[in-house]
């Protein structure tokens, strides 16, 4: 097979060589191109570029008669070296499928659908496995996420006058203090999640990088509430900090994302909700509605994989069920959530010191654990569990909320 292209006066250190290539291209290994132009040092360019590329120059045209001079044609024989570096080339799964059901390492960083040179060094992908880290909705949650990014410079009118009595206020930047130590948990543990996850499952892995976002923005927006009166910030327990450290030495993807996103995360949307209800003050309801946006997200994710992976293997309950009371035994020691936590909780839905407010907010903070077991059981019930199991699980679940 023969082809001919013609580079007129441009040589192959301007692009030449683009020319010569897409001539090669449809040759077969053998084929021969003929090459013309008036470039000086064409011939000279062409001979090294084919030694580099595994092509040969025909004597014939290294000669006389009518292709002497510069200008005159060159033939090329087309070398073997494209097709080698291609045979054993595969495609990493379908760019616009569903992901593969094992991601192999080697496929490294390449973009989902690509075709693969072979070689290479495989990645140290912790999850290759689609049933231990997917979930059918994660292509929607993440572009639900992605376009629900807010700015917490304009999100909140940090302007806002702050008429909140002393004590109450006190109560609020102890709240604020809690959950920025929650909210780093919660930044770390996708993040590190998704350092150890397979690219190829590309959704998983853009939603858990947005939701480590969304908490980077929780971690500065309740700081900014925290200190909007002046500072300092409040307390933090070595029971809370110990809840939150289990979370972190979690191993395991789905029992890490069972932990934190379907108990920790799903009781803070109850946390989040009361204290956007019983918030003194503008700022602090804002920070708690945005939050709990995000957060509903996050669990759904959590609830949406857990489910999923035990739709697939009803075995996995054991496992789940087992990361629960590890996680109890580990924290018995522990006093659980801080007490001015707590104490701050009463406070804020009394809104005063008397009785009859303390009394009132009480109550609302007993209904606020009523209705974090009560969510608790509807989620472990919606992976699988049965109620008995369920209403088990929910009550060994830490008292720090997260
Ligand atoms: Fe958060
Ligand atoms: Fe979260």
């Amino acid at each position: 097979m023969r082809a001919t292209t013609d580079l007129d006066g441009l040589g192959l250190d301007d692009g030449g060589h683009l020319l010569v290539q897409r001539a090669l291209e449809p040759l077969p290994a053998g084929g021969r191109l003929t090459v013309t132009g008036s470039h000086p040092a064409l011939r000279v360019h062409l001979a090294a570029w084919c030694r580099e590329h595994g092509h040969r120059v025909t004597e014939a045209s290294a000669g006389g008669g009518e292709t002497t001079g510069p200008g005159g044609p060159v033939e090329i024989i087309k070398g073997t070296a494209g097709e080698q570096r291609w045979r054993h080339a595969k495609r990493a799964g379908a760019a616009d499928g569903p992901p593969d059901e094992r991601a192999d390492p080697r496929w490294g960083l390449a973009a989902r659908g690509a075709l693969v040179e072979a070689g290479g060094l495989p990645i140290g992908a912790e999850w290759t496995e689609r049933e231990h880290v997917w979930a059918d909705i994660a292509p929607r949650l993440y572009a639900a996420a992605a376009a629900s990014q807010w700015d917490p410079a304009t999100a909140v009118d940090w302007t806002a006058t702050l008429e909140v009595p002393d004590e109450i206020e006190r109560a609020v930047v102890q709240l604020m203090t809690y959950l920025v130590e929650n909210e780093q948990a919660a930044l770390i543990i996708p993040a590190r999640l998704l350092s150890q996850l397979h690219p190829h499952f590309r959704e998983v892995m853009q939603l858990l990088a947005t939701q480590a976002a969304d908490e980077a923005r929780h971690v500065e927006v309740f700081t900014r509430r925290g200190l909007l009166s002046g500072g300092p910030l409040g307390t933090s327990s070595a029971g809370g900090r110990a809840s939150l450290q289990t979370l972190l030495a979690e191993p395991d993807f789905t029992t890490a994302s069972f932990l934190l996103s379907v108990l920790g995360e799903g009781t803070f949307l109850d946390l989040l909700r009361f204290i956007h209800e019983h918030a003194p003050d503008k700022v602090t309801a804002d920070v708690a509605r945005l939050a709990v946006r995000d957060e509903a997200r996050h669990v759904a994710f959590g609830v949406a994989h857990t489910a999923h992976l035990v739709a697939a293997d009803k075995s996995y309950l054991g496992v789940l069920r087992q990361s629960v009371e590890r996680r109890h035994s580990a924290l018995l020691d522990t006093a659980g959530l801080n007490t001015e936590v707590f104490d701050s909780l009463v406070l804020l839905a009394a809104g005063s010191w008397e009785p009859a407010a303390i009394s009132r907010g009480w109550r609302a903070v007993r209904d606020l654990q009523a209705s974090m077991d009560e969510g608790r059981r509807r989620r472990l019930a919606y992976i699988g569990f049965p109620d008995d199991e369920a209403a088990e699980l929910s009550a060994l679940h830490t008292r720090n909320f997260m």
